[in-house]
């Protein structure tokens, strides 16, 4: 699904190991890395993190260069639609961009989509959310129009986060605890309840103006795919 998305082709079918590619980089990118920690011990790499995570990449480069060759020499039809490789290919021949955009610049935006979307943020949350669901008929047989619904996403999304800590960017200074905002009782009356109606109460929003919930984080840097993960639901 994802590889359909970004690539316009799934790749997954053709035995490229890409699960395998995929589970290892989070596996190793969820490890506590003690040079985090203690920045200079980072040198040493004593877990050997850092080494497997470079020995990573160079699979994924073959890869991608691989999809953009394809891409290169693929025989444009009538009324095909453009996927994100097409599109960011043309910004890179269009020499419009204000700044520099050139193949590495495509390969590194389509690692970075990739990624956010094989760690399966939308279907972790939706799964979340419908076992919320199936565990509060009561709640859902109350609730069940439209605006209700949005309720319930809120809800969801407020007790069950793909990113509990957000992504910790060099610009940030400390780890911002989503998760802990989304239980604290002064924000939360009985934070740890699946309430629908807290939402009637208060016109909070998820999309990053109101700091009490916070799934896609917030400002430049917030998850430039928050319009697709809402629209999933
Ligand atoms: C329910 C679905 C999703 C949720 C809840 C979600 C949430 C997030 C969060 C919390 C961040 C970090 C924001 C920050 O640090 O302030 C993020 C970043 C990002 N997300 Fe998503 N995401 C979702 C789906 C997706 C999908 C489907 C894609 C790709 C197709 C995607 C692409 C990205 C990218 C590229 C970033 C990094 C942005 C940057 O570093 O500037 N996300 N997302």
């Amino acid at each position: 699904m994802s590889c359909l998305m970004i690539f316009g082709k799934k790749y997954m079918d053709e035995d490229l190991g890409l699960n395998e590619l995929v589970k290892e980089t989070m596996f190793i990118a969820a490890r506590p890395n003690l040079g985090d920690y203690i920045p200079f011990l980072g040198v040493f790499d004593l877990q050997g993190l850092s080494r497997r995570m470079k020995e990573l990449s160079k699979p994924f480069d073959e890869f991608l260069e691989r999809v953009i060759n394809e891409h290169l020499h693929k025989v444009n039809e009538q009324n095909q639609a453009k996927d994100i490789v097409d599109k960011l290919m043309g910004i890179m021949n269009s020499n419009e961009a204000v700044f520099e955009f050139n193949h590495h610049h495509v390969k590194a935006i389509l690692l970075a989509i990739y990624y956010s979307n094989s760690t399966d943020t939308s279907s972790t949350t939706v799964e979340w959310i419908l076992s919320e669901v199936l565990r509060h008929p009561d709640v859902m047989k109350k609730h069940q129009n439209d605006i209700e619904r949005v309720m319930v996403i809120k809800e969801g999304f407020r007790l069950h986060l793909v990113a509990p800590l957000l992504i910790p960017h060099e610009s940030v200074e400390d780890l911002i605890n989503v998760w802990a905002i989304g239980r604290d009782p002064n924000v939360w009356p009985e934070p740890e309840n699946f309430k629908l109606e807290r939402f009637l109460e208060c016109n909070i929003d998820l999309r990053g103006h109101d700091f009490q919930l916070l799934p896609f984080g917030s400002g430049r840097r917030s998850c430039p795919v928050m319009q697709l993960g809402l629209t999933i639901f």
